[in-house]
């Protein structure tokens, strides 16, 4: 083996406050196949990994599970290390953070940091998010984090801080001159951005708990998570150790030659990693490398969505079938789109017009028809979905709820809220306050009923609604009219999922890339439903659109490539006054703007279309639909029955205008 070649790569190390999952599995094992290649090349490898035991977010979980967050650590890490074990992750080192090596080697760091004089002391107030372990811009107690959306808590503390201000051009230069410091390309671009708006000093210690590495000299500190966990790079391999061998491991492997992460971690490896070795005179690692998510994160989307699928898809008794593309459908349309929808337009509604407070649902004039209804279908669900649920019928029990929870979606699109609110008039306002109260308590109904399949959302949402704890829920009293008048709502955060845009977004752009491929590959034969035209859009769809079609219903690449289908960017997107159905877009495809009336308001809020990108047939006839002249057709998938659009995406970042062939 030839000793003078060595290879050093690090997987980022787990934060034990979440069992091990998919996820983690994913960076580890990328790391794993990498480091063998490596070997079996006669690279002299290191592939180091480990667990993030330190910060607040890991004491509190600790609490929650009434452990000492030493106990809960060890038995997390142990899970972690387990879960490689079985995958059969070869790696060098697991470093804990809550070892003695390593609380050594931070020491060390932190005094060198103080002694260049890259420390100083400040107080700071600010909004924190405990789960990011990160000081936020957000202003205002409780206002969600810019990151992850929960709510960030005030927190003003005597810090030390870290010069990093000083080390925006240092980092620039960096970026310059090691265009492979950071890949892939797009995030690089990002971190450059980052930096050139502006860098603050960070702060790196905190006194508002205990659980973490003291500062040297200072015990009424622990040194902030971040430059605690990434310091583990250099600690596992020696750094600050008193010795010798320890000493020349680190001098052998160091700096590292690729550190492995997930893209929502960039900022750590790519600006504060560099900056703190700058300061401490540290060479730099060769490269850090992001990756994308899984789409099934734990934290994102809960293990909720798999027990819904498992329960919702699989007919009880029967033998069924798991395949990734149904989990994420079902996910899709049911979670994220129904439920989700109804609970977020509901509660944000709520808080809008009615500041957080349950409004009174109002008698007489106020008073519609299409209100008991609603009412109706929730007594209906109450007890199709108990009958159902007791007799196995899982399947059929949820599609019991969810067709409650279709109603009212239509019930909202119907009674348009949103348009009531800006009328003036006690009336209206009456009339706005029974919408939302209605709305509301079939929120409520579905919730408690579906608790049992989805626990971890459900909680949340019945938090959001005011009403506490879930699990103390009496099921058996459970009828319409409970939802407590005037009760004060909770604190308004997406159910589905925290990773509000990214997740789904990367769930639907992955389904929809697929449709897309589906209906458009000219060698495969489009499925005759794959392509449609939304209802009200302005043309036949391209599957239809063929004059020449042969007896068997294939056409030629020609007639195909008739259809010019262009990337567009979705401008700005407004609902059409006295259409339901339908929306007006505005559509960037490069060489124009174009006006497009899209089919699409039942399945899409204006806003969420707002900078997406969407396929566009661009050489259609331009047709009048609500007086407003369209000039071009979204392409969407028609899902189910009802034929709901989902529109089609990509995957990967694709320019304005780019041509689909
Ligand atoms: N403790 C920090 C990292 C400190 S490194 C000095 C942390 N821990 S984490 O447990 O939240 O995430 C660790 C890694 O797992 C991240 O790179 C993250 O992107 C990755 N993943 C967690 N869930 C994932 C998926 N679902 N898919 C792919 N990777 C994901 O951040």
């Amino acid at each position: 083996m030839d000793k003078a070649l060595k290879f050093y790569i690090t997987t980022p190390i787990y934060y034990v406050n979440a069992r091990p999952h998919i996820g983690h599995a994913y960076t580890t094992l990328v790391c794993d196949a990498i480091a063998r290649r490596k070997r079996m090349l006669g690279v002299d490898t290191f592939l180091l990994t480990g667990t993030d035991e330190h910060g607040q977010k890991i004491e509190r979980s600790a609490t929650a599970a009434g452990k000492t967050p030493q106990q809960f650590a060890d038995e997390v890490s142990v899970a972690f290390r387990a879960l490689f074990d079985r995958m059969n992750i070869k790696y060098d080192d697991f470093i804990r953070t809550t070892e003695p090596r390593h609380q050594q080697g931070v020491q060390e760091l932190f005094k060198r940091l103080q002694k260049k004089g890259h420390i100083y002391k400040g107080t700071y107030t600010g909004q924190y998010c405990v789960f990011d372990e990160l000081y936020v811009d957000a202003v205002g107690p409780g206002a969600p984090c810019p990151e992850c959306g929960r709510p960030t808590e005030t927190v003003s503390e005597d810090n030390y801080f870290f010069k990093l201000s000083a080390f925006a051009d240092k980092l620039l230069k960096l970026y310059e001159e090691q265009p492979d410091f950071i890949r892939p390309e797009t995030r690089r671009n990002e971190v450059i951005a980052f930096v050139k708006s502006g860098l603050r000093d960070l702060s790196i210690s905190r006194s508002t708990f205990k659980w973490g590495i003291p500062v040297p000299g200072d015990r009424k500190h622990v040194i902030y998570v971040w430059l605690d966990a990434l310091s583990n790079y250099c600690t596992a391999i020696g750094f600050g150790s008193e010795d010798k061998a320890a000493q020349e491991k680190f001098k052998h492997y160091w700096p590292a030659d690729v550190h492995m992460i997930g893209k929502e971690i960039i900022r750590f490896h790519c600006v504060y990693w560099p900056a703190f070795l700058m300061a401490a005179e540290i060479p730099l690692p060769k490269s850090v490398i992001a990756h994308g998510w899984l789409l099934f994160e734990e934290s994102k989307m809960s293990n909720d969505a798999l027990r819904y699928f498992l329960l919702r898809d699989i007919v009880f008794g029967q033998d069924g079938s798991f395949s990734f593309d149904a989990l994420v459908q079902r996910y899709n349309s049911d979670l994220a789109n129904d439920l989700g929808n109804l609970s977020s337009r509901t509660l944000t509604m709520i808080a809008r017009y009615f500041d957080g407070t349950v409004p009174y649902p109002s008698a007489m004039a106020a008073h519609k028809k299409a209100d008991d209804t609603v009412k109706q279908q929730a007594e209906i669900a109450i007890s199709e979905f108990g009958q159902l649920f007791d007799d196995y019928q899982f399947s059929r029990a949820l599609e019991a709820a969810w067709s409650l929870v279709s109603s009212v979606n239509k019930y909202l699109v119907e009674q348009e809220p949103w348009i009531v609110a800006e009328r003036e008039g006690q009336e209206n306002r009456a009339r706005l306050a029974t919408i939302l109260y209605t709305s509301a308590e079939a929120l409520r109904i579905v919730t408690a009923l579906v608790h049992p399949v989805l626990p971890e959302s459900t909680a949340n949402i019945w938090q959001q609604l005011g009403l506490g704890d879930i699990t103390k829920f009496d099921l058996a009293s459970l009828k319409w009219g409970q939802l407590p008048l005037s009760g004060k709502l909770g604190k308004i955060t997406p159910v589905f999922p925290r990773a509000d845009k990214s997740a789904v977004e990367r769930m639907t752009q992955m389904e929809q890339e697929r449709n897309s491929t589906n209906a458009l590959a000219p060698s495969a034969a489009p499925a005759p439903t794959a392509t449609t035209p939304q209802p009200g859009s302005p043309a036949p769809p391209v599957t239809q659109a063929q004059p020449a079609a042969a007896a068997d219903g294939k056409i030629s690449i020609d007639d195909f490539l008739k259809v010019e289908l262009r990337v567009g960017l979705v401008k700005s997107a407004e609902r059409v006054k006295g259409a339901d159905r339908l929306l007006r877009l505005e559509v960037d495809i490069g060489s124009e703007v174009r006006q497009v009336v899209a089919g699409i308001a039942l399945a899409y809020e204006p806003e969420a279309l707002v900078g997406r990108k969407v396929v566009l047939v661009a050489n259609l006839q331009p047709r009048k639909l609500r007086g407003l002249e369209s000039n071009g057709m979204i392409v969407a998938a028609s899902v189910g029955e009802e034929g709901k659009p989902v529109l089609a995406g990509f995957l990967e970042d694709v320019p304005v205008g780019a041509k689909l062939k």
